[in-house]
Order: C-alpha cells, then sequence, then structure tokens
C-alpha cells in the first residue's frame, strides 16, 4: 500500500495543471524548494517519476499522466468531503474557489471586498483567466463558480445573468468616423481595421457572431490577448475595437480614445454566474451567490432578469 498525503496530491495536480513548479508554489502560498519536496517524495513512494523538466518546461511522464488523471477526481471527492463538514460545524466559512474570465478583472476583485469584510470566514481563491483556460477548468470541475460572459453549449451547467455587460466600438477620438455627426452604419465600420482579443474569448466571439449576421468578414489587424493592450492600440490609431464597455475608465485614456455611435451598438449582453450541476452548491458558494446579486447595485447595472427578480 502506497503512503501518499492529501498535500502531495494537491502539490502534485497544481503543478500538472499548471506546467510550472513556481506557479503551482505561488498559487498553493508555499515556496519553491516546498513544491519540489513534495513532488520528490510523492514519486519515490509511487516509484516512478511523474514529471520531466526539460529547460524551463514541465512535462508529465506516462505515470504522471495516469496519476493527473486520477487525481482530480480524488481531489474533488475530498473537497466535497471537506465543505461538508465545514457546512457541518457552522456556515460561513471555508474555501470557495472562483473562476472568471479576463475581462471581469475590473469589478470581480472589487466585490471581494465587501465580501470578505462581512465573511471573514471564508478564504476566498479568485483566478482570473482567459476563457479557454476557464472552460477546461470548468471541465475538470475545479471551482466553485464561474463568471463569463458567454457561457459554453453543451456542458452540463447552470447560468444565471446578474450583471449587464454591453459591447462597444472603441475609436482613437482624432478617427474620421468620429466627425460623422450621424450613427456610423454597419457597413461603414466593417471596412475598418480591427484589433482583437485572443480567439476563444468572449469578445471575440460576439464580434465574430456580429460579423457573420452579416455574412461579413472583419480585417482584423492585430490580435492581441488583453483589453488594455487593445485600447493603447486603438489609441496608437492602429485600429478599432469592439470591447466590452466594463473596461472603459472614467477617463477613456485621456480622451484619446471614444465610444462610436454605430448601429447595432451597444451590444446588450449578461456577465453569467455559472456553476456544474455536478457539483453541489456548499453553503459558502450559495452565500457568495447571494452577497453578488445583492451587491451587483454596487457596480452598475443589474441583469434585467435579474432586476425582474428582485
Ligand atoms: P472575455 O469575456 O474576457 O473572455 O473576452 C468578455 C465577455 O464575454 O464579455
Amino acid at each position: 500500500m502506497m503512503h501518499v498525503s492529501l498535500r502531495q496530491l494537491r502539490t502534485f495536480e497544481a503543478v500538472a495543471r499548471l506546467r510550472s513548479f513556481s506557479r503551482a508554489a505561488e498559487e498553493l502560498h508555499v515556496t519553491q524548494p516546498t513544491v519540489s519536496k513534495q513532488i520528490r517524495l510523492l514519486s519515490d513512494e509511487i516509484g516512478l517519476a511523474l514529471l520531466e523538466q526539460i529547460g524551463k518546461k514541465v512535462f508529465l511522464t506516462e505515470a504522471g499522466e495516469h496519476l493527473y488523471a486520477t487525481c482530480g477526481d480524488w481531489l474533488e471527492t475530498w473537497g466535497r468531503f471537506e465543505q461538508t463538514i465545514a457546512d457541518m460545524k457552522g456556515v460561513k466559512k471555508g474555501r470557495l474557489r472562483i473562476a472568471s474570465v479576463t475581462t471581469t478583472k475590473y469589478f470581480m476583485p472589487r466585490l471581494l471586498g465587501p465580501f470578505c469584510a462581512q465573511y471573514p470566514g471564508i478564504d476566498i481563491a479568485l483566478e482570473v483567466i482567459n476563457r479557454d483556460r476557464l472552460l477546461e477548468r470548468l471541465a475538470r470541475n475545479q471551482d466553485d463558480i464561474y463568471v463569463m460572459g458567454v457561457p459554453p453549449d453543451g456542458m452540463n451547467i447552470e447560468c444565471e445573468p446578474f450583471l449587464e455587460n454591453s459591447l462597444v466600438v472603441l475609436a482613437p477620438s482624432s478617427h474620421r468616423l468620429t466627425t460623422l455627426g450621424r450613427t456610423v452604419r454597419f457597413a461603414e465600420l466593417a471596412q475598418e481595421h480591427f484589433l482583437v482579443r485572443e480567439r476563444g474569448s468572449g469578445t471575440r466571439l460576439t464580434m465574430e457572431r456580429l460579423f457573420e449576421e452579416h455574412g461579413v468578414r472583419p480585417n482584423i489587424r492585430m490580435e492581441l490577448g488583453s483589453n488594455e493592450a487593445i485600447k493603447q492600440a486603438v489609441a496608437g490609431g492602429l485600429g478599432l475595437a469592439i470591447l466590452s464597455d466594463s473596461t472603459i475608465g472614467e477617463d477613456h485614456l485621456n480622451h484619446q480614445v471614444c465610444v462610436l455611435d454605430v448601429e447595432g451598438f451597444p451590444i446588450r449582453r449578461s456577465w453569467y454566474l455559472v456553476r456544474s450541476k455536478e457539483k453541489r452548491v456548499s453553503v459558502v458558494a450559495a452565500t457568495f451567490l447571494e452577497f453578488l446579486k445583492s451587491h451587483v447595485n454596487l457596480l452598475g447595472h443589474p441583469a434585467k432578469e435579474v432586476q425582474q427578480a428582485v
């Protein structure tokens, strides 16, 4: 019988998922030597190498692949047990894992302050990651709650809209379309060059669907993985961009960019709270969901459906 600890498995799962000792150490709030030691102890106990490091890259060996596939399920089951115990001991205590897409960085962290102040016993891990990585985490059931603008089809999930999320067209303030004095037609917009988010991002998907509906292909000048980089590139005159209005601060980059008045815009959408139906809702997760719905007014406009429910 092998003597393997939960701590070793948690460490291995994080290294295998993140393909990095240093990022695993960061996520687990331990030092890198601690991570290396846990992995060494685990490999010794199993009797086979689990990971291979070539340069800075971490690869899974065949044994590592088998363990990675198995330990996700174990950790999930154990996490459920821990949560049940926390729920039995008394509510509002425990760990809450949230994963949210890139653009939510403009509002999700702000919501956590008042929540943590009200529930000091709840320990939150918030991962702000791109939508493709979020979908991987959702498929592996790694978090309690997911926040995104375009929930995926075909997954066993429950989605609830909670906050308005409109898409607008950004242009450099000196752009000729800003001086027309009338609404820009979509056909005129489609002539322009665009700066777009990475493939798979909710913003990009919505933009692609819109162009598809109009039967035109967008002229993509550049793909950038960050809303901030896109705004800077718009300010620099590289093209126009379709972005969530959550990304727009008060100052509009010191008036170097502006929101264009375009036919069909803003595209009104919602931010969704997403949960896997395969995961039991812990008391902690339910507390957070309730908190979010009642504090959403602090951030802007609740999604229509939520407004009606209140
Ligand atoms: P994104 O999500 O950050 O994945 O583009 C934004 C959205 O769906 O509005």
